[in-house]
């Protein structure tokens, strides 16, 4: 009796420690956030466990459990058709809208779902709901893209899934197919989907073989950047649920198909130092000292290297690559970019890749709608409905269907 109570004890002390992580008082209910976030890390650890023990892959193992439990057959309803079919050799998920159409052509969003390249999927319950109150409550055609995967693929290939879908979709014979108006089509996406989204934009409008240009970007809390991690929200947010410094690091190494053992000195800025010549005027473009505001800046220092790894930049090429970081684009290319809203949380790391993005946009005189909730945590957007309903989470995700009412 005394063994088992005993036992019990230790057990609540010791997930008590595992659920408990200190958090501000300032972010959505923050209790509930703890438990969200113990069930990722417990997910994330049993997943190394068995990638330690050489069963898989970490990523297919925490890919295969949440889709098991997870994935959804396309089920159509009163007011939507779902169907998954197939866009230049990328599958996508397609969620139309029955009513009020008649002769009218239809609106069209292209939707990119997140999960670091490596996780998450268009029939995953969490992006087909969201999907399915885009479209309903848009009255909006919602294409959302089942690009390839890390470990299977790495950096370019989800951007290019992402791109061949979407520029498949907006050949003028594709869009004559689902009734489309060519004047009102956005492209969208979350975190890492709003990675992959700034950079299908980017792309699209320096492609004169696409006739059809895309009316609308909307980025939900998006990574845009790998030089910098060191921005002041990586540094006030490092430990922040759901998504810290050090996991983010880890999945841009995984895109970028570059080796965890950089991990560390990427934390300290060493794979852009000042003693490589390449990575200083790229620095330039985010310097975040010019492009934030001072509530943003606080106390934050700089964190810049004299002397760096440059065995770093050599073996990961890509670090440098603008398709990779959008924030790293030229001006001139900014320029061509359509009308842009851009979600950040105050308690993201990512919270300053998508504010220097809005600058720089604005800067090259794009217009930007910037919605910055204060408190608001990386992937609250996901958290709108039972069990895991976060008042941030249905704030985000009905500011972001308006925005795209009023301006889709
Ligand atoms: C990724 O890196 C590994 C090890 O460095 C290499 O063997 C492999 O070919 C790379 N894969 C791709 C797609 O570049
Ligand atoms: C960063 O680079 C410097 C210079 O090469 C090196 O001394 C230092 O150990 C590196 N720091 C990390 C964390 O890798």
């Amino acid at each position: 009796m005394r063994a088992t109570s005993a036992v019990l004890t230790a057990l609540t002390a010791l997930s008590a420690y595992y659920v408990y992580s200190p958090l501000p008082s300032t972010v959505s209910e923050p209790w509930k956030l703890m438990l969200l976030d113990a069930t990722f890390r417990c997910a994330q650890d049993l997943s190394n466990l068995a990638h330690y023990f050489g069963f898989s892959h970490h990523l297919r193992v925490l890919n295969f459990v949440s889709s098991y439990f997870d994935k959804l057959d396309p089920v159509s309803s009163e007011h939507l058709k779902v169907t998954d079919t197939v866009f230049d050799g990328v599958e996508v998920r397609i969620f139309e809208p029955k009513r009020g159409f008649d002769k009218n052509l239809k609106k069209a969003i292209v939707y990119i779902h997140g999960g670091g390249w490596a996780l998450g999927s268009a029939r995953m319950r969490s992006y087909d709901s969201l999907c399915r109150k885009i479209s309903e409550d848009v009255n909006a055609v919602v294409v959302s893209i089942e690009y390839r995967l890390v470990p299977d693929v790495h950096f370019p290939e989800q951007l290019n899934d992402a791109l061949a879908a979407t520029k498949y979709f907006l050949l003028p014979e594709v869009l004559a197919e689902y009734s489309i108006d060519p004047l009102r089509i956005a492209v969208s996406g979350d975190s890492a989907g709003g990675n992959l989204a700034a950079a299908v934009c980017q792309q699209l409008a320096l492609d004169s073989s696409v006739t059809t240009k895309v009316k609308l970007q909307a980025l939900i809390y998006p990574v845009l950047q790998v030089l910098d991690f060191n921005t002041p929200s990586y540094q006030q947010n490092m430990d922040m649920p759901i998504l810290s410094r050090f996991v983010m690091i880890k999945f841009w190494l995984d895109y970028l198909n570059g080796s965890h053992s950089f991990a560390h000195s990427m934390l300290v800025n060493n794979h852009t130092s000042l003693d490589l010549s390449e990575t200083i005027s790229l620095r330039e473009l985010l310097n975040w000292n010019s492009l934030l505001p001072p509530s943003f800046k606080k106390n934050y220092k700089p964190v810049l290297q004299s002397q760096g790894t440059d065995k770093i930049i050599s073996e990961v090429p890509a670090l440098l690559d603008l398709r990779a970081s959008p924030l790293i684009a030229k001006k001139e290319s900014l320029q061509l970019l359509p009308k842009t809203y851009i979600l950040t949380c105050e308690h993201d790391v990512l919270r300053d890749d998508g504010t220097m993005y809005a600058k720089r946009l604005e800067e090259a005189g794009v217009d930007v709608t910037h919605d910055h909730y204060e408190d608001g945590f990386h992937g609250c957007m996901l958290f709108a409905t039972w069990p895991t309903y976060f008042s941030v989470g249905a704030r985000t995700r009905d500011g972001y269907v308006k925005w795209l009412n009023e301006n889709l």
